[in-house]
C-alpha cells in the first residue's frame, strides 16, 4: 500500500473503520450488487455491500452466507429503511454476524440503529440536509454518505460538489464521511479526501465490471452512454412526492411517467393510500430494474446510472478499477 502513500494517510479514519485497504466503497446496486460483484470488492480492497432492496430475508441469508463463502474480507449489507420487514432482515444480519450495515431510502425508523449497534455492527446512515446529518450522527449512526445527484439511482436535488462544501467543513472533523455521486476517477477521489472525506462511495464505475452479473446487453447499453443520457426521472403530480430516479433515456423512463399518472388516479379514486403509492413505485423501479440488469431488456427495463456512465467504456476487472482509481488520486495529491 506504500504506493498510494498520500492516499491511504488520508483514508487512514475510513479504512480503519471499515477494515479494507483502500477507504472505497462500492454503493449497493439491485440486482448488481449480489455475492459475485460484492466478495470481488472486498477481494480487491474495496468494500463491497450487499444490496437487499426487495429481498425476503430468507434470500438475504442466502446471499450473505453465499458471499461470505467467496471472500474472508469484510463487506456490508445495505437494508432500505421502508422494507415492510426491516426488522426481520435485520435479524439476519444479528445471526450472520454482519459487521456494517447501510441503511438507505429514508430517515430509519424507531428502533432501528439500536437494533443493529445491539449485536456490535456500525451503522451507516445517509442524509440529505446537514441538520439531519448531524442528527443521525448523534443518535447513533457511526459514518454518514453524502451522495449527490451526480448518481445513478434514487437521488436527491443537490450536486456533489455543493454537499461536500456544506457537510465536509461542518462534520469531517469529528465524524466519518464517505463522499458518493458522479465519481469517475481517483482525481475526485483525491479532491474529496482533501476535503476531508475518509473515502468515497462509487457505483456506476463497478456496474458493469467483469465480475457484475449484470446482463451484457444493460452493460454494453453503459459503455454506449455519454453523462447526458443519465436523466433524472421527473414528477408529473405534486401531490405524489416520487424521489427522482437517475438512469439511461429509454421506452422504461416513459413507462415510468404513465405509471404515475395511474398510480395518482388510483389516489384520486381513494383505491390506495399515499404510503401505498409510494411503495407501488418502488416496486416499479425494482421490477424494472430486473428487467434491465437480469433478463437484458434495455428498452422496457430500467437502465439506473449515474453521470459518471461515460467514463465507463470497457469490462474491466474490479482490481483494475480499484487500482486505476488510487493510482489516479496518489499522482493527483502527488503533483500538489
Ligand atoms: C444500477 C444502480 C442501482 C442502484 N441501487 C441502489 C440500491 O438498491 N440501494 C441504494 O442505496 N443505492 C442504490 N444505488 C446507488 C449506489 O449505491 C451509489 O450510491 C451510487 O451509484 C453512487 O453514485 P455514482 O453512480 O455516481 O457512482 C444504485 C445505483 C445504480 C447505478
Amino acid at each position: 500500500m506504500t504506493a498510494f502513500a498520500k492516499s491511504s494517510r488520508l483514508m487512514q479514519r475510513g479504512t480503519d473503520f471499515l477494515g479494507s485497504d483502500y477507504a472505497i466503497l462500492c454503493g449497493a446496486m439491485s440486482w448488481v450488487s449480489e455475492r459475485n460483484l460484492v466478495s470481488a470488492i472486498s477481494n480487491a480492497g474495496g468494500f463491497g455491500v450487499i444490496a437487499c432492496g426487495a429481498m425476503t430475508p430468507e434470500l438475504l441469508d442466502a446471499e450473505i452466507t453465499a458471499t461470505k463463502a467467496l471472500t474472508a474480507k469484510p463487506f456490508g449489507v445495505n437494508l432500505i429503511t421502508m422494507h415492510p420487514m426491516l426488522f426481520d432482515l435485520i435479524d439476519v444480519c444479528a445471526r450472520h454476524r454482519v459487521t456494517h450495515v447501510v441503511l438507505a431510502g429514508g430517515i430509519p425508523p424507531k428502533g432501528s440503529v439500536e437494533a443493529i449497534k445491539a449485536f456490535g455492527a456500525k451503522v451507516i446512515v445517509f442524509a440529505p440536509t446537514l441538520a439531519l446529518a448531524k442528527k443521525l450522527l448523534r443518535s447513533g449512526g457511526d459514518a454518514l454518505v453524502v451522495e449527490g445527484m451526480e448518481a445513478g439511482g434514487h437521488i436527491g436535488p443537490v450536486a456533489t460538489s455543493v454537499l461536500a462544501q456544506e457537510f465536509l467543513p461542518a462534520l469531517a472533523e469529528e465524524h466519518l464521511v464517505f463522499v458518493a455521486g458522479g465519481i469517475g476517477r481517483g482525481e475526485a477521489i483525491a479532491a474529496y479526501l482533501e476535503m476531508g472525506a475518509v473515502g468515497v462511495q462509487l457505483g456506476t464505475r463497478f456496474a458493469c465490471a467483469v465480475e457484475s452479473i449484470a446482463h451484457p446487453n444493460f452493460k454494453k447499453a453503459f459503455f454506449r452512454a455519454n453523462a447526458r443520457d443519465a436523466v433524472a426521472s421527473v414528477q408529473v403530480d405534486p401531490r405524489l412526492p416520487v424521489i427522482p430516479v437517475r438512469a439511461l433515456k429509454n421506452k422504461g423512463t416513459e413507462e415510468f411517467t404513465a405509471k404515475q399518472i395511474e398510480v395518482a388516479r388510483l389516489i384520486d379514486n381513494g383505491a390506495i393510500e399515499m404510503g401505498e403509492a409510494q411503495l407501488q413505485i418502488e416496486h416499479f423501479w425494482a421490477g424494472a430494474l430486473r428487467k434491465a440488469v437480469i433478463d437484458g431488456d434495455v428498452e422496457n427495463g430500467s437502465l439506473m446510472a449515474g453521470q459518471s456512465v461515460g467514463m465507463v467504456k470497457e469490462e474491466e476487472p474490479v482490481a483494475d478499477i480499484i487500482q486505476q482509481l488510487m493510482a489516479e488520486s496518489e499522482a493527483a495529491l502527488t503533483r500538489r
